[in-house]
């Protein structure tokens, strides 16, 4: 017997076919929004990701050398891959450029409910435009992707890293040479105690400890114009306003402490929760960011979100949705040997009409097969005996309502449509 690695899983087909109709529902908003679907491979060089987060991410990471002595990583997301791709071979498209992607991502996070080593984002990256239009829009995509599969309850929180690092500035920077990161990584972890552990120990003075603090509990236009000058707030404010006035999307927060753990991120970041779910409610995370240049490309507005696809799942299932069943609508019993060619006959004509059918493999009777076909669901049996046959007819039996028919084999499918 062997285990599945710590913090990957297995899908049974009923998990497959939920995770299939929800990723159908996702792409379907997104294309809906003029986004067009692209892929990268599952692994890249090491350098991709530490490039713009240094050395400390290589833990968080599954990377390895290959035969060749090359240093390789799983990918833990996909925008850094996503700029690669953009930056190698798509600079000359047209622009705004509309990428999005569904693929796995993997973390050497502690696994928990909701957090797994491997899982799935899917997301979308916009290159070539940062007017509020285009951020709104991007914002209000996220939110219609995960509302449209069906998800009730979800909240937007919208900060901004511009005015953070303001902050950061005024009050902080020279009791931290090292720069925001620490301070930031303590936001993103909402560890607040250890923020003002952090703030004591380094002797920053209580006043500019209740400016940053004040600053980070801000969560309206008119506690941010204490802290942010009014010309700085009005792109803020503008992209806010299209959400709620002319997307109505009223479940908005304004909130300063989105710090996003990732580091290529500036400006407008964003998150979506499923409160519902309790400590892993992050549904989708997303914001403006820099990587083009690093990579060698040429400078151009980038912003992007990606949604996690297990959560939304089990937001979905915690909300007890109900997932529409892939049940059996026809299965097949040949009564005997004899009428086996014949079923599978009828079985091609059925499926080629799009009908979802399935038939006795097991020539084990037809007591036994009416109860396998119960057991799966099936709507209806068709019992094909030599009797019947020679009169060119099938029995229909409706497995709701234990009802038989004879039918002839010309009018099956017909039959069969209108039932
Ligand atoms: P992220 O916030 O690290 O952003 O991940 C996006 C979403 O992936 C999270 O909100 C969460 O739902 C899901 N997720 C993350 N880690 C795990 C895990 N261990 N298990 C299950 N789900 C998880 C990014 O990855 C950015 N690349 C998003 C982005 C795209 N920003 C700009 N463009």
């Amino acid at each position: 017997m062997f285990n599945l690695p710590r913090g990957t899983r297995d899908f049974t087909p009923e998990e497959m076919e939920k995770r299939r109709y929800v990723e159908h529902h996702m792409a379907s908003t997104i294309k809906s929004f003029g986004y067009r679907e692209i892929q990268t491979p599952t692994f890249e060089t090491l350098e991709l990701f530490t490039a713009k987060s240094g050395d400390a991410i290589i833990d968080e990471l599954y990377s390895f050398k290959d035969k060749g002595g090359r240093d390789l990583a799983l990918r833990p997301e996909l925008t850094a891959p996503v700029m690669r791709f953009y930056v190698e071979k798509l600079q000359m498209e047209p622009k705004p450029l509309k990428l999005f992607y569904f693929g796995n991502c993997f973390r050497y996070d502690r696994p928990q409910k909701g957090r797994y080593r491997e899982f799935q984002q899917m997301g979308c990256e916009l290159i070539g435009t940062s007017t509020t239009e285009a951020l709104a829009e991007l914002i209000a995509l996220a939110y219609y992707a995960i509302k449209n599969t069906g998800l009730k309850n979800i909240d937007i929180r919208i900060g901004n890293l511009d005015f953070l690092n303001q902050q950061f500035k005024t009050c902080l920077s020279e009791y931290y040479p090292a720069g925001a990161n620490e301070v930031f990584r303590l936001i993103d972890k909402e560890d607040f105690n250890e923020l003002h552990n952090q703030f004591d120990n380094y002797g920053i003075p209580e006043e500019k400890q209740k400016k940053f603090l004040g600053f980070l509990g801000s969560n309206n236009i008119n506690d941010l114009k204490k802290y942010i000058q009014v010309k700085d707030l009005k792109r803020y404010e503008e992209i806010i306003s299209i959400l709620k006035n002319d997307y109505g999307i009223s479940k908005i927060k304004i909130e300063m402490k989105i710090a996003r753990g990732l580091d290529y991120y500036k400006g407008l970041v964003f998150e979506i929760d499923a409160p519902i779910l309790g400590a892993e409610k992050q549904l989708c995370g997303g914001g403006e960011y820099d990587l083009v240049e690093q990579f060698g490309g040429t400078d151009v507005s980038t912003s992007g979100f990606a949604l996690g696809f297990d959560r939304t799942i089990l937001a979905l299932e915690t909300e007890n949705y109900t997932f529409p069943s892939y049940d059996i609508e026809v299965y097949i019993i040949p009564v005997n040997e004899t009428t086996i060619r014949k079923s599978i006959e009828i079985a091609k004509n059925l499926r080629k009409e799009g009908i979802l059918t399935d038939m006795d493999l097991l020539r084990r009777g037809i007591g036994k097969s009416l109860k396998y076909a119960n057991s799966k669901n099936a709507k209806k049996v068709i019992i094909i005996g030599p009797e019947e046959l020679e009169k060119n007819s099938v029995v229909v039996k409706d497995m709701k309502s234990g009802e038989q028919e004879i039918i002839k084999i010309s009018n099956l499918i017909n039959k069969l449509k209108n039932n």
